[in-house]
């Protein structure tokens, strides 16, 4: 069978400031997921979530992009969205940017990442494992740098070397300035490595959006790359974006897809959406209460049987004591970052401030400068 993965993520509201997302909101999605399995339109599904964004994980037959499984995942975040109203949350609704769009909600403000593949549990694939990381508090192209390491550089996927991946793979990047349409190029690791790297440097224009094996042509990757106030126009959040990898066999296994994860790398997100600070690895389900409002990414992993349910059992990988090291690394990071306060490196440029109002109050200001008259050279003696 040609089996989905689809996951849509979205922040429709948060209990004492953005938080986390209250327990009667995720009892909402749990009943909407469940009515789902229920109807056949879905196989399986998962509800977990990262701060205060809520992740729909789900296994179904209707293919990429099908307008049924995106309506509902929209009909599921609406019906959380009046949960959080009701009780008076806050940001109810807050990724939910279009009205009532039709069909695909692509571009309609919630993380979308779907991959496909021929499910069958034998050849290529004698089992079917994958996991799915999520992230609040932080700009689209944070998995950037770590898709990059485990499925590029033999440091941190020694697999590489394998005979089934030697061949490497194929990197689809997408150009999140490109407002039209989906602007996308295909670069081959390892031959265009550096290429690869030129364009990923830059986590908020460029983001990788699909990763390929060129050994066989099984999709390995999908990420949510898109940028939410390139989509709104104005600051509506972060873009927090979703990923989901499939691992073991032909593709990294699991520790060769979370070890760049170590490095609790430097993104753009944190406060206002207008930092740059370290991208902290957590359990499932932790709310964002630490000082600063780090950026957090959550990954789980799963395992799926012939017919395509998976969520009988998972795996929590940031929930260990190897990564509470890390967790203090970034801490660590973070304290240093922020002890120079808004000055230079430790904000976002211009550009890509997220509160537009930042750059109200620069433009107020702006019209107060005057040009100074020029000075008369003294007369020479
Ligand atoms: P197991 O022996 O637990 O399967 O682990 C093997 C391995 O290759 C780890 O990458
Ligand atoms: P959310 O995207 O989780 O709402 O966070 C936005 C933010 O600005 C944090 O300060
Ligand atoms: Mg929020
Ligand atoms: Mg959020
Ligand atoms: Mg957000």
């Amino acid at each position: 069978m040609r089996l989905n993965l689809s996951v849509i993520k979205a922040d429709v509201g948060s209990v004492g400031g953005h938080t986390k997302p209250s327990s009667r909101m995720m009892a909402a999605v749990e009943v909407e997921v469940g009515k789902a399995i229920a109807s056949g339109l879905l196989i399986d599904g998962f509800i977990c979530h990262t701060g205060d964004d809520i992740a729909i994980i789900m296994t179904h037959t209707r293919g990429e992009g099908s307008s049924e499984i995106h309506q509902f995942a929209w009909k599921t975040f609406l019906a959380a969205t009046s949960v959080a109203k009701t009780s008076g949350l806050y940001g109810a609704g807050q990724d939910l940017l279009a009205d009532a769009p039709s069909g695909n909600i692509r571009g309609a403000g919630p993380g979308v990442a779907e991959l496909s593949f021929e499910h069958s549990l034998s050849g290529l694939r004698p089992a079917e494992s994958f996991m799915v990381f999520a992230a609040d508090k932080c700009g689209p192209g944070a998995y950037n740098l770590p898709l990059y390491l485990a499925f590029a550089d033999p440091m941190y996927c020694a697999g590489l070397m394998l005979p089934p991946m030697i061949k490497g793979f194929r990197f689809h990047i997408i150009d999140m300035d490109n407002t039209v349409g989906d602007s996308v190029i295909e670069l081959d690791a390892p031959a265009d490595n550096y290429h690869i790297a030129a364009l990923l440097r830059d986590n908020e224009r460029f983001g990788v959006d699909r990763i390929v094996s060129r050994t066989n042509g099984e999709v390995a990757a999908a990420v949510s790359a898109q940028r939410l106030h390139a989509i709104a126009g104005k600051y509506t959040g972060k873009d927090d974006p979703v990923a989901i990898i499939r691992n073991q066999g032909i593709f990294p296994a699991p520790e060769e897809i979370v070890s760049p994860f170590a490095k609790a790398h430097f993104v753009g997100g944190d406060a206002r959406g207008s930092h740059v600070m370290p991208l902290m690895p957590v359990p499932l389900n932790t709310p964002v209460t630490g000082m600063y409002c780090l950026p957090i990414v959550s990954c789980a992993g799963f395992s799926v049987d012939k017919d395509g349910r998976f969520a009988e059992s998972y795996t929590d990988f940031f929930d260990n004591l190897a990564w509470d090291e890390v967790r203090r690394c970034a801490q660590r990071k973070a304290i240093e970052m922020r002890s120079q306060g808004w000055s230079g490196a430790a904000m976002l440029p211009y550009s890509e401030l997220e509160y537009g109002g930042f750059r109200d109050t620069v433009s107020a200001l702006l019209k107060r400068f005057r040009l100074r008259e020029e000075r008369k050279p003294e007369a020479a003696e």
